[in-house]
């Protein structure tokens, strides 16, 4: 069969698509006039639709994935080579890229040294919370179980990851969710729960112990938070916070994962988002980031006391991890991460990050001069939000229709960006932005300079 349809028949595919595809996170009512999006080609920073039209993205394949840019040779050739070697056994036993990568990891995550694989975020997740819950049952009588998770994170699509998950409308309609979790507040001071407080940051730590108290820290056994929250508002943790949020977890005997999907493997300028605050993980999840969207890869990371726990009693055929996940054993994504690696260290784009970070974020404040509209700009590394509001005075959010038209705008005008996306009730008015880290000056200038025309078309 032809993979590569000439433009003739790309009507032929777009037809398949609207008639046999469910897309993600979609309206699909939309298509019986409209024609679903279909993205043929990638290079670098650009994609092209079926219709041949080109776009410069922000959002790194719409969820903040392709972080070494589209078109990388090097890594279809590892992926390749791999693949035509020894494509799959079960990880039960290992690979060559999976030891491989599993150290050069490792190497970037000091105080880290166990990599179990599987291959979404929601899945790395929901083995990091297995792992909680058998350390609950073998080593605290089966009472630390409760794991806390904060309003506005999300953690994934599953029925489990969406109990731990902050952000109401993605769990709406498919409960009864899974119990053992509860909610500790968010920490983004632009809407502060505490009023005025001296130090917000240490206020918004203070929430969580009050939970832990609340529910009796005999019975709390981890906390789950993104280093900074993506889907939730790109939320910066405030001054203090995370300092607080380690020592609350050491003096409560509370175990610390941190959910580093979207911002692991370079995002934000360092190799995770965590490493920014100085935080001492027990649990590191990672995904979109790992391999740039060039295989299915993501991994769960550990300390080697917590790996300890699970091999204490080799006489107990229970007390081991007993969980697999079939495609954890595919050896495609450790290859293509072994070179998304290499590449990120041989260009440099953890500097490129750092300092095309900046430039945006100088951008989108200068936007902010001009536009009332922005209420707030949060970020770090490339990546940012800006927040939208009727009246920078009372902070009402700007109505969702008018944020989604300003994507729209921008999309019409060559540029893809994001926008929080059904989470929040009233609060989906956020602009994301995740360009690729191979960004250039040009690249983040088109970007912005897109949206201060989309906001002058929306907004006047
Ligand atoms: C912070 C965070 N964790 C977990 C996930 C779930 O990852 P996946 O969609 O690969 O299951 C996401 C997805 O956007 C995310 O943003």
């Amino acid at each position: 069969m032809n993979m590569n349809p000439k433009l003739n028949d790309i009507r032929e595919v777009v037809e398949a698509d609207r008639k046999h595809v469910w897309h993600h996170l979609i309206q699909h009512k939309t298509f019986e006039t409209v024609d679903p999006r279909v993205i043929v080609e990638g290079r670098g920073m650009r994609v092209w639709d079926a219709a041949g039209r080109e776009y410069l993205d922000a959002v790194s394949g719409g969820v903040w994935t392709v972080n070494v840019g589209y078109g990388r040779e090097s890594i279809a050739d590892a992926v390749r080579d791999q693949l035509v070697k020894m494509n799959y056994f079960a990880n039960s036993a290992g690979s060559i890229p999976g030891a491989l990568f599993a150290e050069r990891l490792i190497g970037k995550m000091p105080g880290m040294t166990r990599v179990y694989y599987s291959n979404s975020g929601s899945e790395a997740n929901e083995k990091a919370f297995k792992m909680v819950r058998q350390i609950a049952h073998r080593h605290h009588g089966g009472r630390k179980y409760k794991i806390l998770y904060r309003e506005r994170d999300y953690h994934g699509t599953t029925i489990g990851t969406l109990s731990a998950g902050g952000q109401p409308q993605r769990a709406e309609q498919y409960g009864p969710l899974t119990p053992g979790f509860v909610e500790v507040p968010h920490c983004l001071e632009y809407r502060s729960q505490y009023g005025a407080v001296e130090n917000y940051g240490e206020a918004a730590a203070d929430a969580i112990e009050k939970v832990i108290l609340r529910e009796g820290p005999d019975t709390v056994g981890a906390i789950c938070l993104e280093p900074i929250t993506a889907g939730g508002g790109v939320i910066t943790p405030p001054a203090g916070y995370w300092e607080k949020v380690q020592d609350i977890c050491r003096r409560h005997n509370v175990l610390l994962h941190i959910d580093e999907v979207v911002c692991g493997v370079g995002r934000t300028g360092e190799w995770f988002g965590y490493q920014n605050y100085g935080v001492k993980p027990d649990f590191v999840t990672m995904a979109k980031g790992v391999a740039s969207g060039y295989a299915a890869i993501s991994c769960t990371v550990t300390t080697e006391a917590v790996f300890e726990l699970f091999k204490d009693n080799p006489d107990d055929p229970m007390s081991y991890f007993r969980d697999i996940s079939t495609f954890g054993g595919c050896a495609a994504g450790p290859a293509a991460a072994l070179e998304n690696l290499r590449i990120i260290e041989d260009e440099k784009l953890l500097d490129n990050t750092k300092a095309m970070g900046v430039r945006l974020e100088r951008n989108l404040r200068a936007l902010m001069e001009k536009h009332e509209v922005i209420g707030d700009v949060r970020g770090k590394g490339l990546f940012f939000g800006a927040e939208l509001v009727e009246d920078r005075a009372t902070k009402q959010p700007a109505d969702e229709k008018k944020v989604a038209a300003v994507v729209g705008a921008c999309n019409a005008d060559g540029v893809l960006i994001g926008m929080t996306n059904r989470s929040l009730p009233g609060f989906n008015n956020t602009l994301c932005l995740a360009p690729a880290l191979i960004s250039r000056p040009a690249d983040i200038d088109a970007i912005t300079e897109a949206i201060d025309r989309a906001l002058t078309k929306v907004f006047g």
